[in-house]
């Protein structure tokens, strides 16, 4: 009798999703730790979001990550929701075990692992400037509170959201809600990140360029293979470094792979690879 053993299939569904660089960094892992499986690339609009979840499930899939524009859409589908997942308020990262779904998210602490252990960054009673008040902060903020900084400042184009933003996590420690044109610059911050998604409408927002110094680290959650315009703006502006976040994404990737097979593959030979041959 033949039997066939077929490769545990994971994927990454969003609308667009054919930029993702999540199948060839899932790959590497896979290969560098031994590990057998299949990585799709699911184009799913969002009103059919919830049969093509439940379908991949029913044909024995075992994880999806789940991006733009689908990382809220998708709680309704969870059974099981992680604590940093609910305080984010989106999930990116689902694994499907006895008929049950279980979501998580992975991008803050994916920011966490390249600032702090990557990048060397001491967050301890850092000062921490924040543009953009949107999913991606949010998703980063708790995370970042834990690292026990002095002070953490949303700056948003909408004042509102970053209130809103704020009233959410004051409890969690200090932040505070600014507008562009109104950060607070006292003592110079020591590190800027860009969170909103200005790139994508290919517009330059009005970044506050008092908040910058010379020791101030800027990072970028947005990745290209030539420097982001915030990157560009960051250093014209005398910055002491200017970082996009391919190590974010690599890293977030890296805890979906721990999630979903046990093991944590070493991200620095695939970082290497991902960001020079995008
Ligand atoms: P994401 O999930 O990527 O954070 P989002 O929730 O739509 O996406 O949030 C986008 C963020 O980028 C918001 O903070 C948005 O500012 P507003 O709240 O004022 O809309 C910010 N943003 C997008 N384009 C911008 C631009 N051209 N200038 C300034 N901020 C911009």
């Amino acid at each position: 009798m033949t039997h066939t053993v077929t490769a545990d299939r994971y994927g990454v569904m969003g609308y667009p999703v054919a930029h993702s660089r999540s199948p060839v960094i899932h790959q590497l892992f896979a290969q560098q730790t031994g590990q057998e499986l299949r990585y799709e690339l699911l184009r799913v609009a969002p009103e059919k979001l919830d049969e093509a979840v439940r379908q991949f499930q029913r044909t024995g899939g075992k994880g999806l990550n789940i991006t733009v524009p689908h990382k809220r859409a998708v709680f309704r589908l969870v059974d099981h929701l992680s604590e940093r997942a609910s305080t984010a308020g989106a999930v990116n990262t689902l694994t499907f075990r006895n008929n049950e779904i279980y979501g998580d998210n992975t991008d803050g602490i994916g920011l966490l692992r390249d600032l702090v252990v990557n990048l060397g960054l001491h967050l301890e009673e850092a000062g921490l400037l924040i543009l953009g008040a949107g999913g991606a902060t949010r998703g980063i903020v708790g995370p970042l509170l834990e690292m026990q900084p002095r002070i953490i400042c949303i700056a948003n184009r909408t004042l509102s959201r970053a209130e809103e933003l704020v009233e959410r996590f004051a409890v969690r420690g200090p932040v505070r809600a600014c507008s562009f044109d109104d950060v607070p610059v006292a003592e110079p911050y020591d590190l800027v990140i860009n969170a909103t998604s200005a790139i994508h409408g290919g517009e330059m927002p009005p970044y506050p360029a008092a908040a910058i110094s010379p020791t101030t680290f800027c990072y970028d959650l947005s990745y290209s293979l030539h420097p982001t315009p915030f990157c560009k703006w960051a250093l014209e502006h005398g910055a002491a470094h200017a970082v996009m976040g391919w190590g974010m994404l690599v890293e977030q990737a890296a805890e979906s792979f721990h999630i979903w097979r046990g093991v944590r593959p070493d991200t620095k030979p695939v970082l290497k690879q991902i960001s020079i041959s995008a």
